[in-house]
């Protein structure tokens, strides 16, 4: 089959496509046709060894974090799917592999794909739609009249982000640039701040809750905007102790190397009153079914900016990585 493969860590020059040999599905996993791939700024990070703290890996390693296609074959004790079900899913983080003609995946990650949308939408929803959902509803546990900022509404998850807070019952503030305002307000959000003409310090105040999607000085600044006693999840920020035991599944080491890291930005959120948390989402079929749900309820629209071919894949990766894309960009690849 074909997959996108990694050589070693490094830049766009050390993954090409080439031909390897088909997976088998072991016990409790399906064997899945893969008709498209999400991207995700997550693939590039890993790519270049950014997360090699968290996982690291062996190569040649076909990657790739979310896919959908239909099943071809299930392993042994399989028993939510059989050949032919279309289905979607986010791959287990150990065991990567969506950017490939063929995939085995754990039938608890994977789900049925929304009967409403085709194959390059089902792709572009398992990552950051499972990232949102986990964010708003378990963590920062969002009720209807909480008043939610999210920076960075218009990439990948901000598009599911900023929807989810509204079906949630939220008010919702974002920020976005002129090229994707009109995005952000068809999905929804109440207030637009354009990050690049306004600080939105001057604007935002009093909030319940903000969903961290920039991280760095945007993180900072959001501190300004969230009231005492609220709380600030982020996803691009820094990880702290809790991402290491909750999120990770790990022990007192890596929780101490996120302590030190975090200890700046935990003791600003200790001067504003505000709880403050990084979230690694974990994939979920449960979720997902959950997601595919409200998608089928036309609740959750599936923003996808550009397709291309999987033969393409890494001028979709240079897209991406330019960091300006307006909802997903996804691979086609069956
Ligand atoms: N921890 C986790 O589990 C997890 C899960 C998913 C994603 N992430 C991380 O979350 C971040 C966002 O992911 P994504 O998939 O949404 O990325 P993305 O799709 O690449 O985001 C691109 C969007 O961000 C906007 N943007 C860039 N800089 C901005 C700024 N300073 N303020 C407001 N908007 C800005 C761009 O809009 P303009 O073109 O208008 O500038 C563009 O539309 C990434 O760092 C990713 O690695 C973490």
């Amino acid at each position: 089959m074909r997959a996108f493969l990694l050589t070693r860590y490094g830049g766009p020059e050390v993954a090409d496509l080439r031909d390897v040999t088909a997976p088998e599905p072991g016990p409790g996993e399906v064997r899945i046709d893969v008709k498209a791939a999400g991207l995700n700024p997550v693939d590039f990070k890993m790519r270049e060894g950014k997360l090699r703290v968290i996982n690291s890996y062996e190569f040649p390693l076909v990657f790739g974090c979310e896919l959908s296609g239909v099943v071809a074959s299930v392993g042994e004790g399989v028993t939510r799917f059989r050949p032919g079900d279309d289905v979607f899913t986010r791959v287990a983080k150990e065991h990567l592999g969506a950017f490939a003609e063929t995939a085995c995946v754990h039938e608890d990650l994977v789900a049925k794909k929304p009967a409403s949308l085709d194959f390059v939408h089902a792709a572009a929803v398992p990552l950051a739609a499972l990232t949102a959902l986990q964010a708003l509803r378990d963590e920062l546990s969002v009720t209807p009249g909480m008043r939610v900022f999210i920076p960075g509404g218009a990439g990948g998850v901000g598009t599911f982000a900023i929807q989810i807070a509204k079906h949630l019952g939220a008010t919702v503030a974002t920020t976005a640039s002129a090229r994707g305002r009109a995005l952000v307000e068809r999905l929804g959000a109440d207030v637009v701040v354009d990050y690049t003409t306004q600080d939105f310090t001057t604007v935002l105040r009093e909030y319940d809750a903000a969903f961290d999607l920039i991280g760095g000085d945007t993180l900072l600044r959001a501190f300004e905007v969230v009231r005492r006693g609220g709380k600030i999840v982020s996803i691009a920020g820094l990880p702290e102790p809790l991402t290491a035991t909750q999120d990770l599944g790990r022990g007192a080491g890596l929780a101490t190397l996120f302590w030190f890291a975090s200890a700046g930005i935990r003791f600003r959120a200790w001067r504003s009153g505000v709880t403050y948390r990084y979230l690694f989402m974990h994939p979920s079929g449960k979720d997902l079914e959950a997601l595919a749900t409200l998608v089928d309820a036309k609740k959750l629209d599936v923003i996808v900016d550009r397709v291309f071919p999987f033969a393409e894949i890494a001028e979709a990766f240079a897209y991406l990585e330019k960091g300006r894309a307006k909802g997903k960009v996804v691979v086609a690849i069956g």
